[in-house]
């Protein structure tokens, strides 16, 4: 998300303890280029650059998509490409049971909400029923919902400051997860409002604790004692999906809910790295009233928070677990891979400007058809650190107590501590520092690893490296990461660049695409990609009306002679950003979030009154389904 109401923090750099490491090195690295490149916005060093463009390739062949693009633009509503539909499934307010009431944005309650459709939505999870069967036409849909916006919520538009009590439980009851079971029929998606899936999950739901963290002292509050426990999520970006059915959701800017001074606790070290400072944020306002959110009378809580959480959406008793292995930072989402060894590996990107990319390799292997297995997968294995060189290779440092750096010498009593403050224990091992790590994902085809990074805005000459090459990345980049014969627990990777999003016309942006690329095949700002059953790379972006245009999804081969070659198929109304695009498993429905429509203006006046377009609703952030009205899979 583009977190709104406050600063964003992910444009502000945390603060280092031993900030002198990373950048000292890009610094001695810089002056070690090797050649330059000609494009002059760019760093000076030879790019490892993806191998496109080129036709006269023996094995380069066409890509599969075919469909007549968009034109860029911005306006009220939302395009798609000719012959295509979407239907809206699910909008903030909808009910989730039958015995719901009916939503009226004029008279909004928290008991109401709780059995409601959340406010903007973000990580979109199709699973099959039963999940054995890969049917695309009968599933349950898992939804993130991120954050809320008074301003867009509320009649009135009131700030945060001006909130009710009764309000802020009413945006509260709107944070968290809905889970609801859906139906295709006659090519229209229908949801099942008696179902016993159906779930809503919020900052209050009860959750436990696994892994290394679970009982630790640093984990302990009033509500959880022994630390097994604690209370909600809140702030799920994006997420991931496990081989054994279950989802995992990211706890990202879990900074903007906690108040009070911060120097008076006795995390002031821990929560200053994190970007945690008390002060006056979108949902600070929640520690006027409950203990929990104001950081002096419960200091330990935001401990709690900014993990990966694993939830089993076909048991709606199930209780949800942080699985503390994978580390505590701004999780953006989860790509999860089964590697040829059977142990599962999760990627992840920590969503701040200079942060780093994680990843997780299970110590156990996979079971296809012993669940009770795979449900403590997540729970032992090795958490590692990406350090990508200008030579074109990646060296994953691992983050393992009691081996250097992270010992007691440098404040290390156990694996607990290296994944509370897991950005501190990347930091001592010389990870290289992104602009702004968003999703992470394995190409089911080609095996390699898709990472997005979406913009840095504050990014200069003196600290651009090969793979953050553009001092001032307005646009963001894609990365392709190549582990060696396909092995995703190796040491060593390579990588290479996609894309380097922006204009390719405009000389600043130092675009770097397809020599083809059309009109309305650029992009901005990059957040979540997901892969179609061809390979394609379906990309939706964050912050593209920043320059005039509306967000969007972009589609692109991955390998071939339109490897690249990007393409417009879905605009946003104005506001919005576009989360998740994520498939059935046939690939003939695309369901994705339309996040904030009409942001940056007000309830009583807003922007766009998508999807409704009634005078009596204001936009409606919302889940949709897109399908070919041929039946066809989707970009074909
Ligand atoms: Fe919530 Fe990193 O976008
Ligand atoms: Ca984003
Ligand atoms: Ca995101």
């Amino acid at each position: 998300m583009a977190v709104k109401r406050h600063q964003d923090p992910d444009d502000n750099p945390a603060e280092r303890q031993s900030s002198s490491t990373a950048f000292q090195e890009i610094l001695k690295r810089r002056f070690s280029k090797r050649t330059f490149l000609k494009n002059a916005g760019l760093v000076a060093v030879a790019l490892p650059l993806t191998g496109i463009a080129n036709a006269s390739s023996s094995i380069s062949k066409s890509s599969s998509l075919s469909f007549n693009e968009i034109a860029h633009g911005l306006d009220k509503h939302l395009h798609l490409a000719k012959d295509y539909s979407a239907q809206v499934v699910l909008s903030w307010g909808d009910t989730l049971f039958s015995n719901a009431e009916k939503f009226d944005p004029n008279k909004q309650n928290s008991l109401s909400q709780l059995k409601q459709f959340g406010f903007n939505n973000d990580f979109v999870a199709y699973m099959p029923i039963p999940h054995s069967k890969k049917k695309s036409t009968h599933g349950v849909l898992t939804v993130n919902h991120e954050y809320v916006n008074s301003t867009m919520m509320h009649p009135g538009s009131p700030r945060a400051f001006e909130l009710s009590l009764e309000q802020i439980d009413t945006e509260m009851a709107a944070h968290g997860l809905s889970i609801v079971e859906i139906q295709k029929q006659e090519n229209k998606w229908n949801i099942n409002r008696d179902s016993k899936y159906n779930r809503r999950i919020t900052p209050l739901t009860e959750m436990k604790f696994s892994g290394p963290a679970r009982g630790h002292k640093r984990v302990k509050t009033e509500f959880s004692p022994r630390g097994e426990n604690c209370m909600g999520t809140f702030g799920n970006c994006a997420g991931g999906v496990t081989p054994w059915g279950t989802i995992l959701t990211a706890e990202e800017n879990i900074q903007a809910y906690f108040s009070g001074n911060v120097r008076k606790t006795s995390e002031y070290e821990s929560y200053k790295r994190f970007g945690l400072l008390g002060s006056k944020t979108a949902f600070s306002v929640w520690g006027k009233y409950y203990d929990h959110w104001n950081i002096n009378k419960t200091p330990q809580a935001a401990m709690q928070a900014g993990w990966v959480v694993e939830i089993d959406p076909y048991d709606s008793s199930f209780t949800p677990i942080k699985r503390t292995a994978l580390g505590r930072c701004k999780h953006e989402g989860c790509g999860v891979h089964v590697n040829k060894d059977g142990k599962v590996v999760v990627y992840m990107g920590d969503d701040q400007v200079f942060e780093y990319v994680y990843r997780f390799v299970s110590k156990n292997k996979y079971q296809p058809i012993d669940r009770e297995n795979n449900m403590s997968l997540l729970d032992e294995g090795e958490l590692s650190v990406a350090e990508f060189t200008d030579q074109g290779s990646i060296i994953w440092h691992p983050l393992q107590w009691g081996k250097k750096p992270h010992t007691k010498d440098n404040g290390f009593e156990s694996q607990a501590d290296v994944v509370l403050d897991m950005r501190k224990a990347a930091d001592l091992v010389g990870a290289t520092p992104m602009d702004r790590p968003e999703e992470i994902k394995v190409n089911p085809i080609s095996g390699n690893v898709f990472a997005v990074f979406t913009n840095n805005s504050i990014r200069n000459p003196l600290n651009t490296d090969a793979a953050n090459p553009r001092a001032v990345n307005r646009h963001g980049h894609i990365l392709e990461l190549l582990p060696p014969e396909q092995d995703h627990s190796a040491r060593e990777y390579k990588w290479e660049v996609f894309i380097l999003a922006g204009n390719p016309d405009s000389k600043i942006d130092s675009a770097y695409y397809h020599s083809d690329i059309s009109e309305s095949g650029w992009f901005s700002s990059p957040d979540n990609c997901s892969f179609d059953k061809n390979g394609n790379i379906w990309i939706a972006t964050d912050g593209f009306n920043r320059s005039g245009k509306a967000d969007g999804i972009w589609v692109s081969a991955t390998s071939g002679k339109d490897k690249a070659l990007s393409r417009l198929l879905l605009r946003a109304p104005i506001g919005a950003e576009i989360c998740s695009p994520c498939f059935t498993p046939d690939s003939k429905t695309m369901f994705c979030s339309v996040q904030h429509p009409g942001d940056g203006s007000r309830f009583d006046q807003p922007s766009t009154r998508w999807p409704d377009f009634d005078e009596n609703m204001p936009p409606r952030p919302s889940v949709i389904a897109i399908t070919q009205d041929n039946d066809k899979i989707i970009g074909t």
